[in-house]
């Protein structure tokens, strides 16, 4: 339910972030997956801490490519990738504290918030990127 099925309408027209929106959503998917196995608690943590070092890493790329294109809306986007990692942050912790229901939560926020940032704001930076190289 919580799957995401990757598109060809999600390419920002980078390879290499590409592959990485491709590895996070494979990530997520092994994460949504675990629901149906006897997955110990370290486990799943390690697939967690998986995702929030890949996103992380991921996050740093996209940062580096804004900023050497000038992109003009550098600042909202590094905001809605910070937010997304305090979010995990608070997510590890709540997973630490075995808070009840957090894996529903958990899958429904990274199932729509991937898919709403690649689609809304990482295409966005895309578009004005591929505009600026053809000027
Ligand atoms: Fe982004
Ligand atoms: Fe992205």
């Amino acid at each position: 339910m919580h799957n995401i099925q990757w598109k060809s309408e999600y390419s920002v027209g980078v390879d290499d972030i590409d592959a990485q929106h491709q590895r996070l959503i494979s990530i997520i998917n092994r994460l949504a997956q675990t629901r149906d196995e006897a997955m110990t608690s370290d486990e799943l943590f390690a697939i967690l801490s998986d995702l929030v070092d890949y996103s992380d890493y991921h996050f740093r790329t996209e940062d580096n490519y804004m900023m050497e294109n000038e992109y003009p809306l550098f600042l909202s986007h590094r905001k809605e990738h910070l937010a997304y990692m305090k979010k995990m942050g608070s997510m590890v912790q709540s997973h630490k504290n075995k808070k009840p229901g957090l894996f529903e939560e958990m899958l429904s926020y990274l199932s729509q918030w991937w898919q709403t940032h690649i689609t809304e704001s990482d295409l966005r930076y895309a578009r004005y990127i591929q505009a600026r190289k053809k000027e």
